[in-house]
């Protein structure tokens, strides 16, 4: 019977990873899957994390089933880090999932049984997997104007003028901070008239936040999902622990939707455990248990705190370094968006073409649309990188 499969292109960060796998050349640097790496190339396991896996590893005397929606102290620790109080909790069901990812799978799945006929609108560009997954269930998709390929920066006024398209019923998605793939944000003046904007059309918004703590800080990266949230009756979060946790492959995220009544969030929250029985049953639980660990813990806490912010203060040094090594080159301020994005991706800017002659002539792997992880380079990478943006006439 499985004759009848067609052949499914893979996706393209993935197969950017084992296209670097597989290349032999001594020199190469992995600018592809959205993972940090310290100077030395390594995604290590956070200090927090070691501490409360050891102390887990003491303590945990059964794995017996959790609820479907994942341990309630998980979601309530998480909806702390993100919301930090701005919606009040009975507003707001949730639910863990497997990853970011999960959450993101599971809001569309929720807006499809609320509206079948629900279009969601979404950046142009955005996270190839959001179109991915909205193509998979069937849902309409309308590109809203993203990123000006001039500045590289936002072009909000696009972005303003598409999204005042939106109708009650649509819904718009948002990146809470730390905008993949490109690098380029709002501010939080902008932040506010794209409210206005929300609360003028009556669409319901949607955000994406799987990099809090990678951009300005933990709190800061939050404060647009906060406004936004306490703002609009109704909303949904997906929020991911991968990158800020630093445990991927843990698979840990959670749902959250934010309910105009506390009948809405019953039927909400019933959903959300019926979506999680049909699809995987009970969430992953080790890393949703580490986290919880460490949220609640004030030594484990500000030790995580810590790491975290030296991982984004690494990430802002790159950054300059390697707008500043172009500046020397090119004896121009044209690479000054790369100091002024934010999170692990910048967009560079240039075709496919150039990406391609930069892979083949230097071993550089970035993401066809030139996103690059600027935590994939170091001090000695950032020259060699500098050279080919050059070279390639960018
Ligand atoms: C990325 O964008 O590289 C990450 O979110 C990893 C992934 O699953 O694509």
């Amino acid at each position: 019977m499985f004759e009848t499969l067609e052949d499914r292109p893979v996706d393209g960060i993935l197969r950017l990873m084992q296209e670097y796998r597989d290349d032999p050349r001594e020199v190469k640097i992995d600018l592809g899957v959205g993972v940090y790496k310290d100077a030395t190339g390594l995604t290590p396991v956070m200090r927090a994390v070691k501490a409360a896996e050891h102390q887990l590893w003491e303590t945990q005397d059964s794995k017996v089933y959790t609820g479907l929606t994942g341990d309630p102290a998980f979601a309530d620790a998480l909806i702390g880090l993100v919301l930090d109080g701005a919606v009040p909790r009975e507003k707001i069901a949730a639910a863990a999932t497997p990853g970011g990812t999960g959450a993101v799978r599971q809001a569309f799945e929720l807006i499809r049984l609320a509206r079948p006929d629900a279009r969601v609108f979404v950046s142009d560009p955005t996270w190839p997997n959001h179109l991915s997954i909205l193509s998979y269930l069937g849902m309409e998709m309308i590109p809203y104007r993203y990123f000006d390929e001039e500045s590289r920066g936002v072009d909000f006024d696009g972005m303003i003028a598409d999204i005042r398209k939106a109708k009650p019923g649509d819904v718009v998605l948002l990146h809470g901070c730390c905008h993949n793939p490109t690098g380029a944000n709002l501010n939080m003046t902008e932040w506010q008239a794209v409210l206005d904007v929300l609360l003028e059309t009556g669409a319901v918004p949607m955000i994406d936040i799987a990099y809090q703590g990678f951009g300005d800080g933990l709190e800061e990266d939050a404060a647009a999902t906060r406004l936004v949230a306490s703002s609009v009756p109704e909303c949904l979060i997906a929020a991911s622990c991968s990158k800020n946790f630093g445990i991927y492959r843990e698979r840990t995220g959670l749902l959250m939707a934010i309910s105009s009544n506390a009948d809405a969030r019953k039927r909400n929250q019933d959903t959300l455990a019926f979506l999680n029985r049909q699809n995987f049953s009970f969430p992953p639980d080790h890393g949703a248990r580490l986290v919880t660990m460490i949220l609640n813990d004030d030594a484990l806490r500000a030790d995580w705190m810590a790491e975290l912010e030296e991982v984004r203060t690494s990430m802002l040094g790159l950054r300059q370094q390697l707008a500043d090594e172009l500046q020397r080159l090119s004896g121009s301020d044209r690479f000054g968006f790369l100091a002024q994005h934010r999170g692990m991706f910048s967009r560079l800017g240039t075709t496919p073409e150039k990406v391609a002659e930069m892979r083949r002539d230097s071993g550089i792997y970035m993401v066809a649309d030139s996103r690059m992880n600027i935590a994939g380079l170091n001090a000695q990478t950032i020259p060699v990188l500098a050279r080919a943006i050059i070279d390639a006439g960018i």
